[in-house]
């Protein structure tokens, strides 16, 4: 890096010292974490808000008349607030905390369309999705006789909308479509896809994992029914996440899960059910997770999605246009509308390989098929080489990681 850095660097720099981990090395070598679409690092202002739950106010939710018990409550409800307004939900209520995105969707699956499903009908999903929107609707193919569809991926890696009317009749009960590819980085038409599923009674649910870290959500003005998130993709901790789905719906669902929290009264005759949200979330929730969660809110809400989408896309067109410079690469997936992700491939060289020797350069990139093997597939591939750019990551970086790559390349060929 040049000496002096200039205005963008500095405030890159500045995003950079939030994040203690990109100061460690490895084997020797400063990290380089090129694969935030697998999990984004959390920035201090999130561990520090577990870190003060946890030594100031741990105590259990929605329960306790104790001092401390309402801290967590408030702090726990206060989190639900904050992402309930960063995807500006309708209300706090249509914020369900799960245990990700993918306990979302499963939690769509059985508590919404399995109870009105019947033999047949059909659920429609694209080529692209990551497993968590696959193999909830296989098992409940399985449990109902229902059909799933798919909607196929061009070679360029976008969803193919031609193909959407046909696919589309009145079967079909749901679309699932992921905002955000975890392989590909393209970022789909999702209010597009809405509208035309609206048009035709057809329920949806988007799975937004991939999209938070990088994009402005809006479920209102996606027009979705039903949204899916995950925590640790968006710089906030593991094991918590969230669902959205329209308070109507949530309203006429059953619970999915059983136990404390979701009733309001239970005798052995009769239960019932606690109001939105809490009918959802049955146990002792997640509660520094959801508090993370919060402070990851406030943390994206400070910089400013603008800034980080500018940011990340100077690096996506950096790292696309450095890549040619390695003979024999292709990169995989190459929609007009992407996120920083960069799928590649390189003649003569596998995936896993090449990941193995640039951690020995300090690059951390993901290799395989990204929980998205039918996709790969679609591709030709058995695996491909993934970079995930992020906020703290720079054009020095992309730099120093195409010699890396030269050089597994003649270790390799
Ligand atoms: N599905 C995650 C990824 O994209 C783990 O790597």
């Amino acid at each position: 890096m040049s000496a002096v850095m200039n205005k963008n660097e500095q405030q890159v720099q500045q995003w950079r010292d939030d994040f203690p981990i990109l100061a460690r090395q490895v084997h020797g070598k400063p990290l380089v974490y090129f694969d935030s679409a697998a999990t984004a690092q959390r920035p201090r202002q999130v561990l520090a808000a577990m870190d003060d739950f946890y030594q100031n106010h741990n105590a259990n939710v929605h329960r306790g008349v104790h001092s401390i018990s309402g801290e967590a409550t408030d702090l726990f409800e206060a989190a639900r607030r904050k992402l309930a307004t960063h995807i500006n939900a309708a209300s706090e209520r249509e914020v369900i905390f799960t245990r990700g995105s993918t306990e979302a969707i499963n939690l769509v699956a059985q508590a919404y369309l399995r109870p009105l499903l019947q033999a047949g009908d059909e659920i429609l999903i694209s080529h692209m999705e990551h497993h968590s929107n696959i193999v909830p609707w296989q098992l409940l193919r399985e449990q109902t006789g229902a059909v799933l569809k798919v909607i196929p991926v061009t070679d360029q890696g976008e969803l193919d909308t031609q193909a959407l009317p046909g696919l589309i009749n009145a079967r079909t009960k749901m679309l699932g479509l992921v905002h955000v590819s975890n392989a590909l980085g393209s970022i789909n038409p999702v209010r597009e896809v809405c509208a035309l599923a609206r048009q035709h009674g057809v329920t949806t649910i988007i799975d937004g994992a991939q999209a938070l870290p990088h994009l402005q959500v809006d479920v209102q003005a996606l027009g979705c029914d039903f949204y899916s998130l995950s925590g640790h993709k968006m710089y906030g901790p593991t094991g918590i996440g969230a669902l959205y789905g329209r308070e109507q719906l949530l309203e006429d669902m059953p619970p999915w899960q059983g136990g404390g929290e979701m009733i309001r009264t239970v005798s052995f005759e009769e239960t019932v059910w606690n109001d939105l949200p809490a009918k959802f979330e049955a146990g002792t929730p997640n509660i520094a997770g959801a508090i993370g969660l919060g402070a990851a809110v406030d943390y994206l809400q400070g910089i400013g999605l603008d800034a980080i989408a500018a940011h990340e896309q100077d690096l996506l067109s950096h790292a696309s246009a450095a890549l040619q410079q390695i003979d024999g690469l292709r990169i995989i997936g190459q929609a007009r509308n992407k996120v920083s992700v960069i799928s590649f491939v390189i003649d003569g060289v596998h995936p896993h390989d090449l990941g193995t020797i640039v951690d020995h350069h300090g690059f951390a990139i993901r290799t395989g098929h990204h929980c998205t093997m039918p996709l790969i597939k679609r591709f030709g591939l058995p695996a491909t080489a993934r970079a995930s750019l992020a906020l703290y990551n720079t054009r020095n970086e992309i730099d120093r990681f195409i010699p890396a790559l030269k050089q597994a390349c003649d270790m390799l060929r």
